[in-house]
């Protein structure tokens, strides 16, 4: 916990924005900025705030104190290995109840609305002079599958590591009249269990299946190069850095359509759930486990980019969201650290 006396705020004159694809808005990444420190327990939460280098140096100490001891290397295997029972361990025990619901998600991540019919049918005109560079929503995709769930829709998302479906639902509400369909897919399969019994669940519009994407053999049911946006929401940070985060960015790449998004938002460095690891947590820098035995990283705005560059995307956003979060009552603050990115797959120039 970090204390408020010590705490500097800078407000940064202006919020960072990028053009979103779409022609939607772009998304507002919070505006809520302090600018009297008086003002602190006002809100619960405050928007871009600065670090000083005394209040870096603390976190990088502490990171690096809480990391002095790794677990032994024999022992480091099985949380990879067994990386599903404990997330299905999690699932028994606090089914839907422990993320909450994700009401940010379509204020920072406007690209999950489908475009509405207008929209696709300039998107379908402008393709149709492209078709064979870029297959449209509402073509038919038949090279790879005969049929797939979500075959006729003229817009798909995936969710990778969609737990108990903290954003399925939320989404499922608002696609459900339109002509989008959400795949959405866990290793646990207590969490998809979890979200086919949830009475919102609609197979018309939603198809939930069992799948570790760190396994990039298994085929997806849904062709490459089909899909219009893939949200990867505190699921990265799950896996492991070095050994398998980039194949999992990389294959996932391949079921974008040209021009579709990858929208990631993600634990970022030296963010208070780091800074509050025990020693003899570490797996390896920067990467713990938790009690429970589930893993979590805590990742660099420059690690975020290579990852999705390395796959062949390109960048539209790449934030480091540093909030303060505030306990009124309790009359604390804490610093929060999350990344938020938006890469696109380049659509192929003809000859
Ligand atoms: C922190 S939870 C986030 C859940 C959800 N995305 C949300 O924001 O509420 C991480 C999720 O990723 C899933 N997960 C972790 N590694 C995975 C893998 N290799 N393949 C598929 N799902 C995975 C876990 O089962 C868990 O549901």
């Amino acid at each position: 916990m970090r204390g408020l006396l010590k705490l500097s705020v800078r407000a940064v004159s202006c919020v960072p924005r990028r053009p979103c694809s779409g022609g939607r808005p772009p998304a507002p990444l919070g505006a809520r900025v302090l600018t009297n420190p008086r003002d602190i327990f006002q809100h619960n939460m405050w928007d871009h705030v600065q670090w000083t280098e005394e209040e870096t140096e603390e976190a990088r100490q502490k990171a690096e104190q809480n990391s002095e001891e790794k677990i032994p290397v024999e022992e480091q295997s099985k949380y990879d290995r067994e990386a599903h029972k404990y997330w299905d361990r999690f699932y028994g025990m606090h089914q839907r109840k422990f993320f909450r619901n994700r009401t940010w998600l379509f204020t920072e991540f406007p690209e999950l609305l489908p475009p509405d019919e207008e929209q696709e049918q300039d998107l379908c005109s402008e393709s149709g002079s492209r078709e064979k560079q870029q297959p449209c929503g509402s073509c038919t995709l038949t090279s790879h599958m005969d049929t797939f769930p979500g075959q006729h829709a003229a817009f798909r998302i995936l969710e990778v590591g969609c737990g108990a479906g903290n954003s399925v639902f939320p989404i499922i509400n608002t696609i459900r009249s339109s002509k989008a369909f959400l795949y959405c897919c866990d290793f646990s399969s207590q969490a998809i269990e979890l979200i086919q019994e949830h009475p919102d669940y609609d197979p018309a519009v939603c198809h939930a299946f069992v799948r570790d994407i760190c396994d990039t053999t298994s085929p997806f049911p849904f062709p490459p190069e089909s899909l219009d946006i893939i949200l990867v929401v505190f699921v990265l940070s799950a896996i492991h850095p070095a050994r398998r985060a980039q194949d999992v960015v990389t294959s996932l790449a391949g079921f974008l359509k040209q021009g579709g998004i990858m929208l990631f938002r993600d634990y970022g460095r030296y963010d208070l759930a780091q800074l509050r690891f025990k020693k003899g947590q570490c797996l390896s820098e920067n990467f713990y486990t938790r009690q429970d035995g589930t893993c979590v990283y805590f990742f660099t705005k420059d690690e975020v980019h290579h990852l999705f560059s390395n796959a062949g995307l390109e960048e539209l956003q790449n934030l480091e969201d540093r909030r303060l979060q505030v306990n009124r009552g309790k009359k604390v603050v804490m610093h929060r650290v999350w990344m938020q990115s938006k890469y696109r797959k380049p659509y192929l120039i003809p000859d």
